[in-house]
C-alpha cells in the first residue's frame, strides 16, 4: 500500500509514520511536509531513511497532484495546530487548514485515492465542567477559536466532498494527545520541559478546564482502524477516557518530579478558552473493535516524562523561543 502522509514531520502525523514503517512492512511511506516552526524531520527517528520525504506546502496543488497520483491512500494530518497562535495570527490557519485542505481533497477527487482526514473534537466548541455530556457524532459544530474553526470548516469541505462528488473519505476527531515528539509550545511538554528547567508550572487562568488525554500511539491505531474497516463517508470520534483537569495534570507532574503537587504558578487566561472536552468513543469501539493500550495515564505521563529527559536535543532549541513568545502573551 502506497500510504502518503501529509504533515508526517510534525507531532502526531511522525509517530504515525514510526509506528507504520514498523508495523506494516508493506506499506511505502511518502511525507509531505512544510516543516514550519512545528516540523522537524529529526523526528522521523529511526525510520527515516525507509521513508520518502518531500517538502513542500498542501498549498501546493501542483505539488499536491503529482504525490496524490501516485498514491493508494492518503493521511491527511498536516495543520497549523496551536490554538494560542491562532489567537495571535488567524491567517497560516485558514491557509493551511481550510485553503490546504481543499487542494488535497480537489487531487483525491481527481484521482480517485482514498482519504482520511485526522480532525480534532474542538470542532464540537466545549461542554460544561459539571456534568456527564461527551461529544456524539451528532454533535452540533460550535468551534470558539480560529484553530478549531478552521478545523472545523475543513471537515464540513470533506463532508462535501463524499456527498457531492463521492470522495472515498473518512473523518477521525480526536481529543488532546501526549507523547513523543510533542512540540515544547504545547500544555504538558511545556510544563515537563519547565520542570527539567527548575522553573514552575504554569496554569492558565484557574486550571479547571478539562482535557480528555489520549496517548499519541492510541490516536494511530485507531487511525488505522478507520482506514483498514471504517465505512466510507462516516465520522469517528477518537478518545480514550482520559479526563483530567489542567490542575490535575499539573499536580502529577510536580509529584512525577519529586515537588509539591501545588508547586506551580497562575498565569493570563487563554481569550475563548474551552471548559471541557470529553469524548464517547463507542462507534469506533463497537464498529471496529479499537481499543486503546495506553489506559493508565499517570504511567503514561511518566514515560513521556522520561522520553523528554532522554531526548533534550529534540526540543532544546525550540524552548526559548517558545517561552519569549509566551512572555508576551503573560503566559
Ligand atoms: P503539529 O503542529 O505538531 O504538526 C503539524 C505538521 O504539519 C508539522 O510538521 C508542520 O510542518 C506541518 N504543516 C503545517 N503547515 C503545513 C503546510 N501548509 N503544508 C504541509 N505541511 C504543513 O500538529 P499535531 O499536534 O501533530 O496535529 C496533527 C493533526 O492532528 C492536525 O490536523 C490536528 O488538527 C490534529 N489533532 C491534533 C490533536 C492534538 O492533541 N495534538 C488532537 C486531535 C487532532
Ligand atoms: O482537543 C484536541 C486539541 O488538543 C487539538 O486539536 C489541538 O491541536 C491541540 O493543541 C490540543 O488543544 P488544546 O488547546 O487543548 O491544547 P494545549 O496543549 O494548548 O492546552 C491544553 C490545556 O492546557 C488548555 O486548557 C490550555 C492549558 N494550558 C496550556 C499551556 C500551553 C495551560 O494551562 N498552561 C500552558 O502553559
Amino acid at each position: 500500500m502506497r500510504v502518503l502522509v501529509t504533515g508526517g514531520a510534525g507531532f502526531i502525523g511522525a509517530n504515525f509514520v514510526q509506528q507504520t514503517v514498523v508495523e506494516r512492512p508493506g506499506a511505502v511511506v511518502t511525507v509531505l511536509d512544510a516543516l514550519t516552526y512545528a516540523g522537524d524531520r529529526s523526528s522521523l527517528g529511526p525510520v527515516a531513511d525507509r521513508v520518502r520525504f518531500v517538502q513542500g506546502s498542501i498549498t501546493d496543488a501542483e505539488l499536491v497532484d503529482g504525490l496524490v497520483a501516485d498514491a493508494d491512500v492518503v493521511v491527511h494530518f498536516a495543520a497549523e495546530s496551536h490554538n494560542d497562535n491562532s489567537l495571535v495570527d488567524p491567517s497560516p490557519f485558514v491557509q493551511t487548514n481550510v485553503v490546504g485542505t481543499f487542494t488535497v481533497l480537489e487531487a483525491v477527487r481527481r484521482h480517485g485515492v482514498r482519504f482520511h482526514h485526522v480532525s480534532t473534537d474542538e470542532v464540537y466548541g466545549d461542554l460544561p465542567l459539571e456534568g456527564e455530556e461527551r461529544f456524539t457524532p451528532s454533535t452540533p459544530y460550535n468551534p470558539s477559536s480560529p484553530y478549531s474553526s478552521t478545523k472545523a470548516g475543513s471537515d464540513l469541505l470533506v463532508r462535501a466532498w463524499v456527498r457531492s462528488f463521492g470522495v472515498e473519505a473518512t473523518i477521525s476527531n480526536c481529543s488532546n494527545n501526549y507523547g513523543p515528539y510533542q512540540h515544547v509550545e504545547k500544555f504538558i511538554p511545556r510544563q515537563v520541559t519547565n520542570l527539567i528547567d527548575g522553573v514552575r508550572p504554569r496554569l492558565y487562568g484557574a486550571g479547571l478546564n478539562v482535557r480528555d488525554w489520549i496517548h499519541v500511539h492510541d490516536h494511530n491505531a485507531a487511525v488505522w482502524a478507520i482506514i483498514d474497516r471504517g465505512r466510507v463517508g462516516e465520522t469517528y470520534l477518537i478518545g480514550a477516557d482520559g479526563e483530567a483537569s489542567n490542575l490535575d495534570v499539573v499536580r502529577a507532574l510536580n509529584e512525577l518530579f519529586g515537588r509539591d503537587g501545588d508547586d506551580f504558578d497562575h498565569v493570563a487566561d487563554r481569550p475563548g478558552h474551552d471548559l471541557r472536552y470529553a469524548i464517547d468513543a463507542s462507534k469506533l469501539r463497537e464498529e471496529l473493535g479499537w481499543v486503546p493500550a495506553f489506559t493508565d495515564f499517570r504511567s503514561g505521563l511518566a514515560a513521556t516524562v522520561e522520553w523528554y529527559r532522554e531526548n533534550e536535543d529534540w526540543w532544546r532549541p525550540a524552548k526559548a523561543a517558545v517561552e519569549a513568545k509566551y512572555a508576551r502573551t503573560g503566559q
